[in-house]
């Protein structure tokens, strides 16, 4: 495989940043989150950003960075929860990358969330609603990404486990695209 990029998707706390940290950590790959080069960018944080420009604003600013990503290689990528929503964002992603969608079930995500208020979408009085409803808008979308790691009730080891397994499966030969 001449292209070493590897995609973390998913949904807000499945442990994207985490996974793709130790990921590239253990593969000798780069790393980048894009929300947080966002922040550095901005100098603001994701929630500010929704704040005071506003999530159009953020979704312009997402896309333009996954743009400049395209030309990655050698590269874990951690994206944002929402920003392979869009068909548009989806086409944008290096070619030949990994996609990887990792999921949780809505009560550990509340779990792992529990102590952040930094995710402006789930700011809701009950929290564990808002998760099911914005998974549930999400789900068609998410699922449609090839490779799936249900991260419930496992460490970040275990999940980069699986993904490592994954990947010398796919640097081995055969591997599906994404999207097609
Ligand atoms: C979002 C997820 C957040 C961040 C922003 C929007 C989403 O990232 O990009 O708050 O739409 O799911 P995490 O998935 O890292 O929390």
């Amino acid at each position: 495989m001449d292209s070493r990029n590897i995609v973390i998707t998913g949904f807000m706390g499945t442990g994207k940043t985490s996974v793709g940290r130790r990921l590239a950590e253990r593969l000798g790959l780069r790393f980048v989150d894009m929300d947080s080069l966002l922040e550095e960018r901005f100098q603001m944080s994701i929630a500010d950003v929704f704040a005071t420009r506003g999530e159009a604003f953020f979704r312009q600013a997402e896309r333009e960075l996954l743009a400049e990503l395209r030309s990655a290689t050698d590269t874990v990528i951690a994206t944002g929860g929402g920003a392979l929503l869009s068909t548009e964002n989806r086409s944008l992603l290096p070619p030949d990358s990994i996609v990887v969608c990792l999921t949780c079930q809505p009560e550990e995500v509340l779990r792992r969330l529990a102590n952040d208020d930094s995710r402006p979408l789930l700011a809701a009085a009950d929290r564990l609603q808002r998760i099911r409803d914005v998974l549930a808008e999400r789900k068609a979308i998410y699922d449609t990404i090839p490779h799936q790691v249900d991260t419930t009730g496992l460490t970040i080891d275990e999940v980069v486990d699986q993904i490592e397994r994954l990947y010398d499966v796919m640097s081995s030969g055969c591997y599906d695209k994404y999207p097609s």
